[in-house]
């Protein structure tokens, strides 16, 4: 069993100062909307991944007029309890403890994960490539660290190769080669790890995905993954290499010209079709939802399959947001996860907890503050 089992929070978003205990299977929040329901669902998250699943930007986290915010968060794991720390402040570098000890930001992406489904997934169909990649980036990120790594060198290649390429054109053709040449073969190299990764976990989420979106649309549409690469990729990954480096060749005048890498990983796409049409072009709005909620789901089964153990799963409100099938079938796939789940809503979710017929506790908040507790704290 892997919970969250406390939260302290301190000049974070709405809240002054907050310590919370949470029951092991359900908490529900509860309170009108703009008291900070979704704020404290946003320190949960990310307590596990160090990042907002709102915004970039760590400073629009901190309380306004305050100097910093600070969370901990004691998560139990087969019993050991690990305590996370973060604290930050206005131009300083994020602080992480776990268990007191200092560790980099993102070391510990895998060790306590958590999804969240909020109705901003549906921008995952609906919005341009970048944030396609962003989601493919983090998924791998947060199920292997290699990855995460191997993404880091590669954007760090990427800069340093667009930086020449930008001052080269007036050079000899010989003497631009021979400069490029190890950046080349250091972006192809990394760039196709990169890329067979993806194609991994796009292969993993496109089947636990697909088994979702047939049950919930009454086996009638198939719902399909693909990969929308800037060349043509290979089955092999030493193909792959050898393939991205010719095209990088036959690219050199106008990457010269636009001074810019024109491919690569960086540029690539996550095609997502139902019936063999892309969903952002041709899908209704109700099928887009059960899109982004299929590819949550399959989400959680990856996270599940890797470590053994049901994520954190955080419901963002999302209740309101669906109709009556998309609700049941997400209440049936929550009856069938075994993890701890956090739901946020407007509306009394009594009922719900009823159906979901869980041990759970009811979290009333009010301007940042837990005005009411009712149900068993912890186990
Ligand atoms: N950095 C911040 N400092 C203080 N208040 C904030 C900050 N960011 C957001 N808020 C406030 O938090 C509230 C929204 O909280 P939120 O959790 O999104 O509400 P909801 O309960 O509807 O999910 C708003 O009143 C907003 O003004
Ligand atoms: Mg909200």
């Amino acid at each position: 069993m892997f919970f969250l089992d406390s939260l302290l929070i301190k000049g974070f978003r709405n809240y002054q100062h907050q310590q919370l205990d949470f029951n092991p299977r359900l908490n529900i929040l509860v309170g009108e909307n703009g008291q900070g329901k979704t704020n404290l669902l946003e320190s949960i998250y990310y307590l596990s991944v160090t990042r907002s699943f709102r915004t970039n930007r760590d400073q629009e986290l901190v309380k306004w007029e305050e100097p910093f915010f600070y969370l901990k968060g004691t998560f139990l794991k087969d019993d050991f309890k690990n305590d996370v720390q973060v604290s930050y402040s206005y131009n300083h570098p994020l602080k992480v403890k776990i268990n007191n000890e200092p560790v980099n930001r993102y070391d510990h992406l895998q060790q306590f994960p958590v999804v969240v489904f909020s109705p901003d997934d549906l921008m995952l169909i609906r919005e341009g490539p970048s944030i396609r990649r962003r989601f493919l980036n983090l998924e791998a990120s947060r199920l292997n660290p290699v990855y995460f790594k191997e993404l880091r060198a590669y954007q760090r290649v990427l800069q340093q190769r667009n930086h020449l390429l930008k001052g080269f054109y007036n050079r000899k053709r010989d003497q631009v080669n021979q400069l490029l040449e190890p950046w080349d073969q250091s972006l192809v190299s990394l760039g196709s790890n990169i890329i067979h990764t993806r194609l991994k976990i796009i292969k993993s989420l496109e089947k636990e995905a697909k088994l979702f979106f047939l049950s919930m649309t009454k086996a009638s549409e198939i719902f399909t993954l693909q990969y929308d690469c800037s060349f043509d990729y290979k089955v092999d990954l030493k193909d792959t290499n050898e393939t991205f480096m010719q095209v990088l060749e036959s690219k050199r005048e106008q990457e010269l010209k636009k001074g810019a890498t024109v491919v690569g990983p960086h540029l690539d796409d996550l095609k997502i079709s139902i019936n063999g049409y892309d969903t952002r072009k041709y899908s209704s709005q109700g099928q887009k939802r059960t899109a982004a909620l299929a590819l949550k789901m399959a989400e959680v089964s990856l996270f599940k399959m890797e470590n053994n153990e049901c994520p954190i799963i955080l419901l963002d409100d999302v209740f309101s947001e669906f109709d009556d099938s998309r609700k049941m079938h997400l209440l049936e796939f929550l009856k069938g996860s075994t993890g701890q789940c956090f739901i946020s809503s407007a509306d009394g979710m009594e009922k719900l907890a009823k159906k979901l017929n869980r041990d759970s506790k009811i979290v009333t908040i009010r301007q940042g503050r837990v005005i009411d507790e009712i149900g068993r704290p912890g186990n």
